[in-house]
């Protein structure tokens, strides 16, 4: 049971951000990645569909024999996580944004965040947003037409540059000291969102939560793989090979696959 790989979906390669977490956090496990890129992004997408995209992917990854599935999605996790949890044994780890730490610990009393539409209009980001953000100011901001970019490579581009500049804008107004980067694709964009807020604004994710969640509950249900052999990872993607190679930098295995 404990070689069986840890199954991680995203609705492309947004989700391989927190991948690289869980690995670097649990170097002997067997991995296997799905890239939803057909179908993305899913932050305009209706409930109904990210229900039926995620099924889609949880059943592929228990035909290829997972233990344990992370749903490496924000949109996904926030919309989708109960049914899946209702529909299937295995365990899932889902990705909601870090509200709690940067409402826990801003001292201007201000923080903002950026995720898809999907997560933002959802009934458990309000949920956890209502529960933790009590007297704070929650500056939130759709990320309209990033995720498309990072699936055509564009990430580092003069025209994600000018998108990011008009969402950052209403949260320096506000004077903002924590950004919430509440979607996976995201912390892609650290580098370009350096450049454009004060260096005293802290960015967070949830990448490392999640690894250790991951981990945690490895443990709990017995099912770590404890041998030594080299982790057997694989990459599968129903879009461009090429931008999900160029975003792994070349180290891992990756194939194009319909579904
Ligand atoms: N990477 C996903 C998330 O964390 C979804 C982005 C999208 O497909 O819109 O929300």
């Amino acid at each position: 049971m404990n070689t069986q790989p840890i199954g991680i979906f995203d609705s492309g390669i947004g989700g391989t951000s927190i991948f690289k977490e869980i690995h670097a956090l649990l170097p002997n496990e067997n991995i296997i990645y799905l890239a939803d890129s057909k179908y993305a992004p899913y932050g305009n997408k209706s409930k109904a569909r990210i229900i039926e995209l995620s099924i889609k992917n949880t059943e592929l990854l228990l035909a290829k024999d997972c233990k344990l599935i992370v749903v490496a999605c924000n949109t996904a996790t926030t919309n989708a996580i109960k049914v899946l949890r209702t529909q299937y044994d295995v365990p899932f780890i889902g990705i909601e944004p870090a509200i709690k730490p940067a409402a826990l610990n801003t001292k201007t009393k201000a923080v903002g965040i950026l995720a898809t539409k999907g997560t933002l209009s959802s009934e458990l980001f309000h949920k956890t947003t209502d529960l933790y953000s009590n007297g704070i100011n929650v500056i939130e901001q759709v990320g309209e037409g990033i995720v498309p970019l990072i699936e055509v490579g564009k990430t580092n581009s003069e025209e994600m540059k000018a998108l990011l500049k008009v969402y950052v804008e209403p949260m320096l107004i506000a004077n903002i000291d924590y950004l919430v980067l509440g979607c996976t694709h995201y912390p892609y964009l650290i580098p370009l969102l350096s450049e454009l807020l004060p260096k005293h604004i802290k960015i967070i994710d949830s990448g490392l939560a999640v690894a250790k969640q991951t981990k945690a509950v490895l443990e709990q249900k017995k099912l770590m793989n404890e041998t030594n052999a080299a982790p057997k990872i694989e990459f599968y993607t129903n879009g461009n090979k090429a931008v999900l190679e160029a975003i792994l930098n070349k180290t891992f295995k990756t194939s194009e696959l319909d579904f």
